[in-house]
């Protein structure tokens, strides 16, 4: 082994992950009142993606397939994937997520969704979640803890696993931060959860998907208020600086106010294929 392999698997890439979390991830965001609020503009977004099309040409869903989804939000894989497969369990801490999920399943007729209240940091044994075929987690690894969020996942899943994590700066919006006045708060993205799993012995493969922020709405009020859920806490001075973002940036077109800068967001999907006759003893191990 080289001088720089024996340097890198010494480091404790989950104690990284947690020290990088710490400074990204405000305490707002690691509560589920937090995407609650979120969750009426997720619902919106759910029909006609262009991430969920990427992600479900990688997964290729089998009809036969049991599908547990972490971290759901209002189902954007789970809604266009229910045809494709026999039943899916959509996890998530937020009660607001669930319920949108639930009346857009309800409006497409939707009947192979069980929605299950559920945070990745509780038991899931007590959460009667179970083993499925594909266990994936998209865009939702917002844990502390990530080698115990990664094993339970592996864990729950017989045939694969996919993960979308953060590359770079991720989907936080940096220029509104920084118009405001506020630092952008570094954080960890998908190589550490890369490194991580080649720790715990699982060698990932890694692509990429690029979708174009997509952020739109029908009033400037609506942009506001928005912003002011998004950033959260603004103070006085940080309104006036906010007021004149929208000044610049805003743009109407179509009928819609959007950015008029869209930015590419590039998330990376790490996926692994369990390996044959070792499920059981891959999730007593992790268990
Ligand atoms: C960015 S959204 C992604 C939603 C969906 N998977 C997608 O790709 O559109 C992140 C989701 O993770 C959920 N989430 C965040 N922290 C969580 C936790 N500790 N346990 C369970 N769900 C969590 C949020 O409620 C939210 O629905």
């Amino acid at each position: 082994m080289t001088e720089l392999c024996e340097g890198l698997t010494h480091l404790d890439w989950n104690e990284r992950w947690k020290a990088a979390a710490a400074r990204r991830w405000q305490r707002t965001e690691k509560a589920s009142r937090y995407w609650d609020k979120r969750a009426p503009s997720f619902g919106e977004r759910n029909l006609d993606s262009a991430y969920a099309k990427a992600f479900l040409e990688a997964l290729k869903p089998e009809p036969e397939w049991t599908i547990l989804d972490v971290g759901c939000g209002t189902g954007a894989l789970a809604l266009p994937m229910a045809g494709s497969v026999r039943r899916i369990t959509a996890v998530d801490f937020s009660e607001g997520m669930l319920r949108e999920l639930d009346r857009c399943a309800l409006n497409h007729g939707i009947t192979n969704i069980q929605t299950k209240l559920g945070a990745w940091e509780d038991d899931w044994e007590t959460l009667g979640l179970g083993v499925h075929d594909v266990a994936i987690a998209s865009r939702s690894l917002v844990v502390d803890d990530l080698e115990t969020a990664l094993r339970k996942l592996d864990a729950s899943a017989r045939h694969r696993v996919l993960i979308t994590s953060i590359v770079g700066d991720g989907p936080r919006d940096r220029r509104a931060m920084e118009a405001v006045g506020r630092n952008f708060p570094k954080g960890p993205d998908y190589i550490y959860v890369v490194n991580l799993l080649h720790q715990m012995g699982i060698y990932a493969n890694v692509t990429f998907i690029d979708t174009e922020r997509e952020w739109a709405f029908a009033s400037r009020d609506e942009a506001r208020d928005f912003y002011n859920t998004y950033l959260g806490n603004l103070d006085s001075p940080e309104e006036v600086r906010l007021e004149a973002y929208l000044d610049r940036e805003l743009v109407h077109r179509g009928g819609r106010w959007t950015l008029r800068h869209p930015d590419v967001i590039r998330w990376a999907l790490i996926s692994w294929k369990k390996p044959v006759g070792e499920i059981q003893s891959e999730a007593s191990r992790a268990l």
